[in-house]
């Protein structure tokens, strides 16, 4: 080979290696490319309540506790005792309750199916004879509800089961092509059976979270026996409950009552009265502006009392129809004393000139309702005659009542309440008397703080400057001692120079520093420097004592 030629080949060479090198760095970067393409993304997520939900924080909490104080308080003055009832309660019971035309019910509710955890597993489903094998030693072990739906797929589970077993012994090399064809459709038939029947299947008990309390409270009545208490029993609640409203000011998805229930006794009209005498005497005490009680009476279920009147209301509003909106159109038929209910600008012309339901009340009801009226004027009670205050819960009769305040815009209804007699029969209990209410208090918090009612200061009484090691034990016990005597002590976890340490104090709010050197500590002498003004002086520890916990100084 020629000098030259050896010369081409080196070049060659070389090229070819550096163009594996390329490939092998491409066929590498691929490799990485497509592996990070399967590993899963690792986005930080930053987590939010849930849409409707919310935190409460500190300072507003100290208000919420004034407010929660204040129930407990005043509720116990009438002689009400706290209950305090489950979040979840079988969906049932509110359909039951509150009724299944009912917004609430019909679209608000959280409801989910709650399923025994050792069920036989969904991957079973692709073969049907084991699936319903499993399904059926659960059922009987007890793990499924004995519901009447459930007995008879069970029933018809046991049938199938053996067919299928002999459906599947398909002879394919004896029998001909017709007979096999013909087994194995046959098989097939009870396998889509096999799956439909097992479909239809309940696995649990539907459970909701409770949307409001009075339902669980009956329940809780019927469940404890407390008919055989002195009657009335006398209740009250606060807690979450759950909604799936849209959102908007004072309305949540989870929002907080403060809520009472008389059960059991009679339905004397002073019942009635002291109730929301109760619940004017909270707001009172906690100097909520703007209040205004609404009430009327919406007689009760007798063929002669409410009936005739939704009747006469429905016939009305048919001759008036054209000119309503859908909402209003629909509940003509589902329930046209709703209708009464609407905020539609345009129909309040027409609705003001419908009949009136105080006028078509039974003679019991309309007695019933002018002792409530004249049971509130003796306590002091100011209200308003409201004919169009209808609730939207199906459980209520005669005695209705709303209450609204102020700075809470179009959701401005604080509380509401009203007399449910027979919602314990119709819970499977005894016949009983019920009236009751519940306070949304979140608006309640809202209308305070607009009415600036802010809580009070969230600062610390004493802050404890302390430096040194003879100091540092010197301050855990005098926080100690301050704060047995009920004082709001902060004391830093590590040494701060003093000038550091008497800015945090003001930061936080701090009345008072308390300087405690090691020099101090020695001379048994605590310097306590007043925040606001700057001033200082010298005290003993009992003379501290004294000093923040008793006469003028006292916090
Ligand atoms: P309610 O009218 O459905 O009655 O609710 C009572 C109060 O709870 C309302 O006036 C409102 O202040 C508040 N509230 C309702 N929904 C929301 C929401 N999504 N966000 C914020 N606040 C809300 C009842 O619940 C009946 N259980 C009252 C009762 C007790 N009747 C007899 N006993």
């Amino acid at each position: 080979m020629s000098e030259q030629d050896q010369e081409k080949a080196a070049k060659r060479a070389q090229w070819e290696e550096i163009n594996r090198a390329k490939a092998l760095a491409r066929q590498k970067h691929g490799e990485e490319a497509a592996l990070a393409a399967t590993r899963p993304v690792e986005v930080k997520k930053q987590f939010q309540a849930v849409k409707g939900t919310r935190d409460l924080l500190p300072p507003d909490t100290s208000l919420w506790n004034r407010v929660e104080r204040t129930a407990h308080d005043v509720f116990g003055t009438f002689g009400f005792g706290e209950i305090r009832v489950p979040a979840l309660e079988s969906t049932e019971l509110f359909a039951r309750s509150i009724g299944v035309e009912t917004d609430v019910v019909s679209k608000e509710m959280y409801t989910f199916e709650d399923r025994p955890s050792d069920l036989p597993h969904d991957e079973l489903k692709e073969h049907p004879p084991e699936y319903a094998e499993k399904i059926l030693g659960s059922y009987e072990q007890g793990d499924l509800p004995k519901t009447l739906g459930n007995g008879q797929v069970m029933q018809e589970l046991r049938k199938l089961l053996p067919e299928c077993k002999a459906a599947s012994q398909i002879n394919f090399v004896s029998d001909d092509e017709q007979t096999t064809r013909e087994a194995v459709k046959k098989y097939n038939e009870l396998l889509v059976r096999l799956a439909y029947v097992t479909s239809r299947i309940s696995f649990g008990e539907f459970l909701s979270l409770r949307p409001e309390a009075t339902a669980s409270v009956c329940r809780a009545y019927i469940e404890h026996n407390l008919n055989q208490l002195p009657q009335p029993v006398k209740l009250y609640y606060m807690g979450p409950m759950f909604r799936r409203e849209r959102p908007q000011k004072g309305r949540y998805r989870q929002f907080y009552q403060i809520g009472a229930e008389v059960l059991g006794g009679n339905d004397a009209p002073a019942i009635d009265a002291e109730v929301i005498e109760m619940v004017m005497t909270f707001f009172d005490k906690l100097e909520l502006p703007g209040l205004q009680l609404d009430i009327n009476s919406i007689g009760h279920n007798a063929p002669e009392c409410r009936p005739k009147y939704v009747e006469l209301l429905r016939t009305e509003l048919r001759k008036v129809q054209d000119q309503l909106g859908p909402d209003s159109q629909r509940r003509i038929e589902t329930n046209p004393l709703r209708v009464l209910d609407s905020k539609l600008e345009s129909e309040q012309a027409i609705i003001a000139k419908l009949p009136h339901i105080a006028d078509h009340l039974c003679d019991a009801c309309r007695t019933h309702y002018a002792d409530v009226k004249s049971q509130l004027q003796l306590r002091g009670v100011i209200y308003r005659e409201n004919w169009r205050l209808v609730r939207g819960l199906d459980y209520y009769m005669r005695t209705t009542f709303e209450i609204t305040a102020k700075g809470l815009g179009s959701q401005n209804a604080v509380c509401g309440g009203g007399r449910y007699d027979g919602l314990v029969e119709l819970l499977g209990g005894p016949p009983t008397k019920g009236i009751g209410f519940a306070i949304g208090e979140d608006r309640l918090i809202l209308s305070l703080q607009d009415a600036g009612k802010v809580p009070a200061r969230q600062g610390r009484d004493v802050y404890i400057a302390w430096m040194g090691e003879h100091a540092y034990a010197a301050a855990v016990r005098t926080a100690k001692v301050l704060r047995e005597a009920g004082l709001s002590v902060e004391l830093p976890p590590a040494e701060q120079k003093f000038g550091k340490a008497l800015e945090r104090a003001v930061k936080l709010d701090s009345r008072y520093a308390l300087i405690l050197g090691d020099n101090e500590v020695s001379e048994g002498m605590f310097t306590l420097k007043t925040l606001a003004d700057g001033t200082q002086e010298k005290y003993t520890e009992p003379q501290l004592l004294e000093r923040l916990t008793q006469g003028d100084g006292k916090l």
